[in-house]
C-alpha cells in the first residue's frame, strides 16, 4: 500500500494594509532606522488597524482567499488548525470563529498556540488527521495580531512584531509529495526568557497587571537570540541528516523571520547560500505564526512539484523545529 502523505494544495497570505515604519517607531521610542535595520533587518511592519478587530479578522481573509483559489467549498474542510499566541478571546477558539465566519461547520476546528513554532506544529499535527486517511482538507492558518499584546514603549520589543495572517490547505497525496518529516522540540525552561505574563489563570487580569504592563510581551533578547540560532541550526542539521539531504538537493530553507542575523547565522551554520533562503522580514517584522505560510505564499510562484523545502522555526516556550516537505505543484 503506498503511503498517504499530507501535501500542500494552495496557500494564501492576508496583511493589513497600515505600514508601521522604523521612521514613526522613532518618533515613539528612542530608537532609530540604522540600528533597527542592522540589528534586526526590518523596515517596516503591517498593523491591524480597527475597533473590534482581532486574529480572525485576518485570518477569515486569509483562509476565505485560500478556499477560493484551490476551487475549496467550506463544506468540504474537515479540520482547521488556527495557530496563534494572539486569540481574539480566551474561548472559543480563533479557528472557531473564522470557520464561522466563512461557514464551515461540516468538521472541527481548534486553536494551537506554540509561539512562532505555532505553524510547525500545526502543519504537523494536521499532517497525522491527513496520513490517517480520515481527513481529506485540512487548512492550517498561521495568525497572529502581535500589535495588540506589544508595548509601545518597549523599544526592545516593539520594533520587532507585526501583524499578518497565511494558510495552507493539506489534501492526501501518494505520489511522494507532502510532508516528509518533522523534528519537533519544546524545553519549558526556555519560559523565563520569553512570555506574557498576565491574562492568563496564574495572573488573571487586574488593575495591579495592568499598571505593571503585564499584558505585554516580554523578551530577553539575547539568550533566545542565541537558543534560536543553535536550535534553529540543530534540527535543520538532523533533518537533513536522517532524510539523507545535501545542500544541493534542498531548494528553499524556510525561516521564522524573528532576526534577519538570526536567520544569516542559521544558514552560514547550515552552509546553505543565502539565494536559498526566504527572507521578507524586511516587509513584515516577526508575525509570529504566521511568517512561514506568508514566504510560501510570497514565493509560491517560484516552487515547483519535486522542491524540496525545509522549514525552520524557533520561539517562545522554547519551542522549536524543522519539517521537511516535497511541494506538491
Ligand atoms: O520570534 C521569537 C523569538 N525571538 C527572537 O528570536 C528574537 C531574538 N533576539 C533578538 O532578535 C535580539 O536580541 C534583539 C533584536 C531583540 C536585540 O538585539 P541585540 O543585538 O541582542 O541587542 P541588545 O539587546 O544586546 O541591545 C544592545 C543595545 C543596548 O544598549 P546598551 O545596553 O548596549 O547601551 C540596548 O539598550 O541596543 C539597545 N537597544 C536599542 N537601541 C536602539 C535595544 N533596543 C533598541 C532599539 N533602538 N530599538
Amino acid at each position: 500500500m503506498t503511503k498517504i502523505r499530507a501535501a500542500i494544495t494552495g496557500v494564501n497570505g492576508y496583511v493589513p494594509d497600515y505600514v508601521l515604519t522604523n521612521a514613526e517607531l522613532e518618533q515613539m521610542v528612542d530608537t532609530n532606522d540604522q540600528w533597527i535595520r542592522a540589528r534586526t533587518g526590518i523596515q517596516e511592519r503591517r498593523i491591524l488597524k480597527g475597533e473590534g478587530k482581532g486574529t480572525s479578522t485576518m485570518g477569515i481573509e486569509a483562509v476565505r482567499g485560500l478556499l477560493e483559489k484551490t476551487g475549496t467549498a467550506p463544506e468540504e474542510v474537515d479540520l482547521m488548525i488556527c495557530a496563534t499566541v494572539t486569540p481574539d478571546m480566551q474561548f472559543p477558539d480563533t479557528a472557531n470563529l473564522i470557520a464561522d465566519a466563512l461557514d464551515i461547520r461540516n468538521g472541527f476546528c481548534f486553536d494551537l498556540h506554540a509561539a512562532c513554532s505555532g505553524f510547525l506544529y500545526a502543519i504537523t499535527a494536521a499532517s497525522r488527521f491527513v496520513e490517517s486517511g480520515a481527513h481529506k482538507k485540512v487548512v492550517v492558518v498561521g495568525a497572529d495580531k502581535m500589535s495588540s499584546i506589544v508595548d509601545y514603549t518597549d523599544r526592545s520589543t516593539c520594533i520587532l512584531f507585526g501583524d499578518g495572517a497565511a494558510a495552507v490547505l493539506l489534501e492526501p497525496n501518494e505520489d511522494g509529495y507532502g510532508i516528509r518529516d518533522s523534528l519537533l522540540r519544546s524545553d519549558g525552561a526556555g519560559q523565563v526568557f520569553l512570555f506574557q505574563k498576565a491574562g492568563g489563570s496564574r495572573y488573571p487580569a487586574s488593575p495591579q497587571t495592568v499598571e505593571n504592563r503585564e499584558h505585554f510581551v516580554y523578551q530577553n533578547g539575547g539568550p533566545v537570540f542565541k537558543a534560536a540560532v543553535s536550535g534553529m541550526a540543530d534540527v535543520v542539521a538532523q533533518s537533513m541528516k536522517r532524510n539523507n539531504l545535501s545542500v544541493d538537493d534542498v531548494s528553499w530553507v524556510v525561516p521564522h523571520q524573528a532576526n534577519r542575523r538570526i536567520i544569516e547565522q542559521v544558514a552560514r551554520m547550515a552552509d546553505f547560500p543565502l539565494e536559498k533562503i526566504m527572507i521578507n522580514i524586511h516587509k513584515y517584522g516577526n508575525t509570529t505564526a504566521a511568517t512561514i505560510p506568508l514566504c510560501l505564499w510570497e514565493w509560491e510562484n517560484q516552487l515547483k512539484a519535486g522542491d524540496n523545502l525545509i522549514l525552520t522555526a524557533f520561539g517562545g516556550g522554547f519551542t522549536w523545529g524543522a519539517v521537511y516537505l516535497k511541494w506538491a505543484y
